[in-house]
């Protein structure tokens, strides 16, 4: 059964043993009526069984085992299956390793009275991302700025993955078909709730870079992203073309 106001917390992990336990408590503290689901792919450092634990003890803390690493898509994929088998009414994406503060949740929680979507944007007025390198910035600005120009999207921050879905957008998307990886993965499924019709707005976050462990980003994701996010662009573009050119045919 769906309940509409029941809220997921779903977080991708990887080698992220001594992050998991703040940031699930910090969660729970911040929205202690939400849910956490962790989803892990067997990290070799533990962090599945640390989530464990925590499961044991609290019955809202859920964890999904998957075997290997497959990247940040598959997790979520997974995650937004269990969910919605589930019946929550609001998925909501977080990092682990504490870039996504959980106090600013409610913030991106209140805004669904207005959206269907919320993008915590770090590229908002009020937004920041804080101790981020140089590089990191630019690649997120820019690719932000690249998938507006191609793909006419009006997001200031596409690539972000602090967001909260009402799960009519998931069920209205074809998630599953979503490609894969890091940054195209949240620019595609931002793509597919606007072109679906739905009401996707960005919040300000303040991003703060991680102090433990080793992000997962790589040049191949990057590299991935840009293939992707032009491929999208130009059949976005031939689709205009082919409908202005149905337009003149019609009148
Ligand atoms: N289960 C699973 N499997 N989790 C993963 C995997 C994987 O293969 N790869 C990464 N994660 C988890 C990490 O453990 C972390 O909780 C989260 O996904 C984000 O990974 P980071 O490695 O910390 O990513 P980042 O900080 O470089 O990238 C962030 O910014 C990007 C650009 O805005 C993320 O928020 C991305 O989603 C975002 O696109
Ligand atoms: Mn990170």
């Amino acid at each position: 059964m769906t309940t509409p106001d029941r809220v997921l917390v779903i977080i991708p992990t990887y080698q992220e043993r001594e992050n998991i336990e703040p940031i699930v408590e910090r969660v729970l503290t911040s929205v202690p009526s939400a849910d956490v689901l962790v989803v892990d792919d067997g990290s070799p450092d533990g962090t599945g069984k640390a989530a464990d634990a925590m499961a044991d003890e609290d019955p809202r803390v859920h964890v999904l085992h998957r075997t290997e690493k497959a990247g940040l898509g598959a997790a979520y994929i997974a995650g937004f299956d269990w969910a919605l088998d589930a019946g929550y009414g609001v998925l909501v994406e977080m990092d682990a390793d504490g870039s996504h503060a959980p106090e600013q949740l409610p913030r991106l929680l209140a805004a669904l009275d207005r959206a269907d979507l919320v993008l915590g944007s770090r590229w908002v007025p009020g937004g920041a991302a804080v101790n981020w390198p140089r590089r990191r910035e630019l690649l997120s600005r820019g690719g932000s700025l690249y998938s507006r120009m191609a793909l006419g999207i009006p997001l200031r921050d596409a690539t972000g993955g602090y967001r909260a879905f009402r799960r009519e957008v998931l069920e209205g998307i074809d998630y599953a078909a979503v490609a894969s990886e890091g940054y195209c993965f949240q620019v595609d499924l931002a793509r597919r709730a606007i072109d679906g019709g739905y009401r996707v707005v960005e919040v300000p976050i303040t991003f703060v870079e991680r102090v433990r462990g080793e992000s997962k980003m790589s040049g191949a994701i990057v590299r991935e992203a840009l293939v992707k996010v032009t491929q999208w662009g130009v059949a976005h573009r031939s689709g205009q073309v082919r409908s202005a050119v149905r337009r003149r045919r019609a009148g």
